[in-house]
């Protein structure tokens, strides 16, 4: 080779390092950023998920202190008082296990039938083992029950029945239809700050809690205290799946908020948990009568332990994906068919709009709009009812459809928009338009 290629190969070198250094640097920089951005979305999501399952936020002070409900879970010969809650009662009343915190001891003696699940002394030892979904309570050395407080996920989890039924994996997000929360709130000792706050007798209370039934709950009955519909059936509402929620403007049935205003809500007004809350519409006497002789637009505790959660908390349901429905739990043709009905012929899509199913901006609308009284929609701040998003309806077919379950089947659904907006839809593309719900 002569000097002058040589002196030709060192100059094209180092032309080449010149450009590929700071791109090489730019390049790892940036991977160092995506790596690091991730890993912090990680953390916080994985924080999210634990404060989702097992932060209380305090609410022991309400489960405990105040409607000493550990008594009533542990009975009489435990050091509490009644019969106690033996673990058959807690599945009946919908409560689940995770059987990822049973040890493998308990799981083959569960199997083997010699686990006493009429026994509240088992219930509790679920409970030291942290297996019981959405509750916690703290076990003392001695096997007294002395506290317990609930989570998130008591009502926005349910179980798979991988190992029987009420017993399996968690499933986050999911609206567990099963749960009785009126019954279980029923069996606590003390209802003085239902009583106190709605200015009725214990056995009203009692009435009102048991009237709610499975898979329902009534946030808005401490705030205005009206229990029951005109016609006399319960106030309560579905609860709703906790999945599916990114992208969506405003939550629960009525829109309320967001995601972080309705959990600092919820943790703070309905678990009784310590949390800070800031909702001036709840000063409104006529609509809010109980909020706001109460004060609860604005409740500033000692010790906040809600705030801090709020953005992991956020963070982790706005990460949960509506999960997909199983193939075979619907008919795929029909189901394609029934798109094009959703979409032309019934203009579905005009307020749930793919991929949300519901309408980027103020998804709300006024009871007219979709044909039903306004009973609901009044006793929530703006008067109107949240375009329910889709994704996931299989998962929530229990206990009916529309906030308060009024229509049994999605087919009721059908026919009531067919009726409402005069589409005279064919049986055909109703039923395609059903097994496109059940596909979403
Ligand atoms: C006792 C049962 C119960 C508990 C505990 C509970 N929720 Fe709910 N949740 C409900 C009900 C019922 C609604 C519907 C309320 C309404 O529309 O009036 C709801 C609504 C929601 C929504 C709105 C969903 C949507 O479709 O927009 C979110 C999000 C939510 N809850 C998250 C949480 C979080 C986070 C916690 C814990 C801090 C929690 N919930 C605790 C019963 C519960
Ligand atoms: C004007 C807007 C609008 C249109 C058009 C509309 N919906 Fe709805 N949809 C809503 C609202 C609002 C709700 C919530 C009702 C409630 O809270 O009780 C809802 C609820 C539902 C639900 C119940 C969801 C649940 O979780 O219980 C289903 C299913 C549904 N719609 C399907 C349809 C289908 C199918 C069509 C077309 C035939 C349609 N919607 C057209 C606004 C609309």
């Amino acid at each position: 080779m002569g000097i002058r290629n040589l002196l030709v190969s060192l100059q094209t070198i180092t032309l080449a390092l010149l450009i590929a250094t700071p791109t090489l640097i730019y390049a790892s920089n940036r991977h160092f950023h995506d790596a690091s951005l991730l890993f912090d979305v990680f953390k916080s999501v994985s924080k999210g998920r634990h404060a989702f399952r097992h932060d209380t936020f305090g609410d022991e002070s309400f489960w405990t202190d105040r409607l000493r409900l550990h008594e009533a879970i542990a009975g009489e010969s435990l050091g509490g008082v009644g019969p106690g809650v033996d673990p058959s009662t807690a599945l009946l009343v919908g409560l689940k296990v995770d059987v990822n915190a049973l040890p493998k001891k308990v799981l083959r003696a569960l199997q083997r039938g010699d686990v006493d699940l009429t026994d509240p002394a088992t219930t509790i030892a679920l409970l030291q083992l942290d297996a019981v979904v959405g509750v916690k309570g703290k076990v003392s050395e001695s096997g007294r029950l002395e506290s317990v407080g609930i989570t998130c996920a008591l009502c926005h989890s349910t179980v798979d029945d991988s190992f029987a039924s009420g017993i399996g994996h968690r499933l986050d997000g999911w609206a567990n239809r099963d749960l009785d929360p009126g019954v279980i709130i029923s069996l606590a000792p003390n209802l003085s700050p239902f009583t106190e706050l709605l200015n009725v007798d214990e056995q009203s209370v009692r009435a009102v809690l048991t009237s709610w039934g499975p898979g329902k709950f009534d946030a808005s009955l401490l705030l205005d205290g009206k229990a029951f519909r005109p016609d006399g059936s319960s106030g309560a509402v579905l609860i709703p799946p906790a999945f599916g929620l990114a992208g969506v403007n405003l939550h629960t049935w009525t829109g309320w908020g967001s995601v972080t205003h309705w959990n600092a809500f919820v943790a703070t007004l309905e678990m009784g948990g310590q949390g800070t809350l800031y909702d001036p519409r709840l000063n409104d006497f006529d609509k809010f009568p109980v909020a706001a002789a109460n004060g609860f637009g604005d409740v500033r505790p000692e010790r906040d332990l809600v705030t801090p959660k709020l953005g992991v908390l956020q963070q982790y349901q706005l990460a949960l994906k509506a999960p997909k429905p199983p193939h075979s739990s619907y008919d795929s043709s029909a189901a394609k068919r029934g798109k094009l009905v959703f979409e032309d012929q019934a203009d579905c899509a005009r307020c749930h709009i793919p991929p949300l199913f519901t309408e980027p901006g103020w998804n709300l609308h006024t009871p007219e709009e979709i044909g039903i009284d306004d009973f609901q929609a009044r006793r929530g701040p703006e008067d109107g009812y949240r375009t329910a998003p889709l994704k996931g309806l299989w998962t929530h077919s229990k206990g009916g459809y529309y906030h308060d379950g009024r229509f049994a089947t999605l087919m009721d659904v059908v026919e009531h928009y067919d009726v409402n907006f005069g589409l005279s839809l064919s049986s055909n593309a109703k039923s395609d338009l059903v097994e496109y719900l059940k596909s979403l």
